[in-house]
């Protein structure tokens, strides 16, 4: 059976190993001497000092040829662990706001996932995040740019969604209405960050305001009861990232996280990424460590499989053939 993969951001699949790689091949200065020195900077007390060090691993990322590497590595990753079905998240604003063009981009990536259906039997499709910490104007030139990639009138594979990523805090979901409603009315399909660090108000603000299809993370949701009922009644998915809930101290402790919890309240939950190569694996990682914290069983890895598959954009004559 295997699973889907639904909330992995493609430039936190870089590796410290792929940064230096790339930076020699594009005579780009790196902050970091050594690749020692750089792994001991992924240490993070929150999600802003993790985001800093992000945005600046990905300043080595400048060709389709480097993107096309970027999402091949994380696509075999994806056979070697069972990875039926990904859809990858993508930051486009903090590649054209450093002067690398969207058809880089768009290449690389484009071509990667095309790869991987052809060679792997892969499926992977990509959703455009917009970055909340910057405004709701720039979010919509970042729509406007990628209409050429959204179907019908790209190549395969396109763009299938929006996402709203970066700093939570103190950036609600409700600036970024109208150019949601923009994308549905593309035909695009909506999922937020929300309930990572901001509260439970930031979750019913990216279902009321956003109209999302999915909420990724969503962990604090379970500090208001009445929304936990309303995700269970609307069999609303939470795309749960624990390993990168523990990196960024959402939880102190993975013996502390909510994961068994949010199952056992009937909220449709999944195991997911986020930036494996910052916090410490991929998504087998993932489950390893939080079956082994939480005590898990057979019934719930099979929950979430499932539940991944049925939260998945992917066709359903696709997931049939999955599940
Ligand atoms: N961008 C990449 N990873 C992220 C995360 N965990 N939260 C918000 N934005 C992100
Ligand atoms: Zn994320």
């Amino acid at each position: 059976m295997g699973q889907a993969e639904l909330h992995v951001h493609i430039e936190g699949t870089l590796e410290p190993k792929h940064i230096f790689q790339l930076a020699e091949r594009n005579k780009v200065k790196l902050k970091y001497p050594t690749l020692e020195t750089l792994k001991e900077a992924y240490q993070f007390e929150n999600l802003q000092d993790f985001l800093d060090l992000y945005f600046s691993g990905m300043s080595v990322l400048l060709t389709a040829q480097d993107f096309h590497d970027l999402a091949w590595a994380y696509l075999l990753k994806c056979k070697e662990e069972n990875v039926r079905r990904t859809e990858i998240f993508f930051d486009p604003q903090a590649h054209t706001d450093r002067g690398v063009p969207l058809s880089a981009v768009m290449e690389g990536l484009g071509s990667a996932c095309a790869r991987a259906a052809a060679e792997l039997d892969v499926s992977a499709a990509l959703i455009l995040c917009f970055l909340r910490h910057l405004s709701a104007d720039a979010a919509d030139a970042a729509l406007t740019a990628a209409i050429p990639y959204v179907p019908p009138a790209a190549g395969a594979p396109p763009i299938i969604g929006v996402g709203l990523d970066s700093s939570e805090r103190g950036n609600p979901p409700e600036r970024f209405a109208a150019v949601f409603a923009r994308a549905r009315s593309l035909g695009l399909r909506r999922v937020a960050h929300a309930g990572e660090e901001g509260p439970p108000a930031y979750v019913r603000g990216a279902l009321d305001a956003l109209g999302v299809d999915r909420i990724d993370h969503g962990v604090r949701s379970l500090e208001d009861p009445e929304l936990v009922e309303r995700l269970v009644a609307e069999g609303m998915a939470l795309t749960v990232c624990p390993l990168s809930n523990i990196k960024l101290c959402v939880f102190k402790d993975m013996r502390d996280h909510n994961l068994g919890l949010l199952l056992s309240r009937g909220i449709k939950a999944t195991v997911n990424s986020d930036d494996p190569a910052y916090f410490g694996g991929y998504i087998n990682q993932n489950f390893l460590e939080t079956f082994e914290a939480l005590d898990l069983d057979a019934d719930a890895a099979y929950q979430l499989a499932l539940n991944s598959f049925e939260a998945s954009f992917a066709p359903p004559e696709d997931k049939a053939r999955w599940i």
